[in-house]
């Protein structure tokens, strides 16, 4: 695959790159905020896509035995988790299946836990639902993210949390969580009856030596009491396709789960979510490794770029991820002023730091899934409006 190639995405309805009017953002501004990536998916998928496309007749379909198989072939080859069919159950989305779990799974006023700053539709829908937000913060040290165990039991029991919605890998700020980690949070939850929903659709995209664990596959007990929300969207850049599996080993759970989705009439999957899902799943292998890479070196460009020409505007260093949470505190301006700063004088469409809960003032996230030379042009604009206004 050649990462470096420029795909010109303009006036294809992307709300990265055609958003700008309705989010109010200056025509001008350089997108790398929301999450899909400037890269063309695996060549397969675009075939069995072209495939699909020249059949003509697009009725209600069903998964097929083979989708199963190259769901469970991914994750038992990329994730070393044995997986089956029954389990998998296709949804429109992993925004909508967390909906669809606190739908299931609680009742308007019960506490579910989360940890912020963490991908905001998490708060939205725990709000919209009007269940109790808790949030054990994630704490920050040196550049570095951890958890407040001590907090995380101690908010759970003073609440009687019922949920607990994990990031893992964790958006925006980038920790893919250790065994320990991991274990120390399942174990916590089971021992006060807490279900938990877990997460992973950024579990293939993870940096060398760290390595992600799907918190399921961890234990045998696990799998009774996590839900794992997966999908190809983020790996292939599918996800204008809206398709995820939601993953449930235990059948009382899976049952409650699904009836949401058959009372909004939601069965099987979208055909071309499948196909695409198939397709990259069976023949993406080599694509994710190369684009793990590029993706890699794209961070340490980005990394070496702040480094050499303005120090005070620090990477936290991510172990996965193709978004990157970076600290702006330095700079001392106020948050209102940053976003200004970056939308009017850098010309740079970001994700604002605060939008992942307060916990993330004066950090801005930024997307480096684009070839090298829209990343240098970014930092070269984001340098050139440094400069000008005095700021490094
Ligand atoms: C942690 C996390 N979950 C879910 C999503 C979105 O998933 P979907 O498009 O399948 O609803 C994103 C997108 O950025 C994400 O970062």
């Amino acid at each position: 695959m050649n990462f470096n190639k420029i795909n010109n995405r303009k006036n294809t309805n992307s709300i990265k790159w055609d958003g700008h009017e309705k989010m109010n953002v200056p025509q001008d501004c350089l997108p790398m905020w929301v999450a899909d990536m400037d890269f063309q998916t695996v060549p397969q998928v675009i075939e069995a896509l072209t495939s699909l496309a020249q059949r003509g007749i697009y009725g209600y379909e069903f998964e097929s035995n083979e989708y199963f198989q190259s769901v469970i072939g991914w994750m038992q080859r990329r994730h070393q988790w044995n997986i089956k069919k029954e389990w998998i159950s296709t949804t429109p989305g992993v925004v909508s299946a967390i909906h669809a779990c606190l739908m299931a799974f609680t009742q308007p006023g019960d506490a579910v836990m989360i940890q912020k700053p963490v991908y905001h539709p998490f708060s939205n829908s725990i709000n919209r639902l009007n269940r109790k937000l808790i949030n054990n913060a994630l704490v920050e040290k040196d550049g570095h993210y951890g958890i407040d165990f001590e907090n995380f039991e101690n908010l759970i029991m003073q609440n009687h949390v019922k949920m607990f919605i994990l990031c893992s890998p964790h958006n925006p700020v980038g920790r893919v969580w250790t065994e320990e980690e991991l274990t120390r949070m399942a174990d916590l939850c089971i021992r006060h009856q807490v279900l938990i929903v877990s997460d992973e659709i950024h579990m293939d995209f993870v940096f060398k030596p760290h390595r992600h664990h799907v918190l399921a596959g961890l234990k045998d007990h696990y799998q009774e009491h996590v839900i794992t929300l997966t999908a190809s969207s983020k790996t292939f850049n599918l996800a204008g396709l809206k398709l995820s599996n939601t993953i449930i080993s235990n059948p009382a759970l899976k049952r409650k789960y699904d009836a949401v989705y058959d009372d909004l009439s939601v069965h099987a999957g979208h055909t071309f979510g499948l196909v695409a899902t198939q397709a990259a799943y069976d023949h993406g292998d080599r694509y994710v490794d190369e684009m793990v890479e590029y993706l890699h070196d794209n961070l340490q460009m980005t990394d070496a770029f702040f480094k050499e020409h303005c120090p005070k505007i620090k990477i936290i260093q991510p172990q996965g991820l193709y978004l990157i949470w970076v600290d702006f505190r330095g700079l001392g301006l106020k948050q209102r002023d940053l976003k200004e700063f970056l939308l009017k004088k850098a010309k740079l469409w970001l994700n604002d730091g605060v939008v992942f809960g307060k916990e993330g003032e004066g950090f801005q996230r930024i997307n480096i899934a684009a070839p090298k030379t829209t990343i240098e042009k970014a930092l070269n604009q984001l340098l050139s409006a440094l400069k000008e206004e005095n700021l490094c």
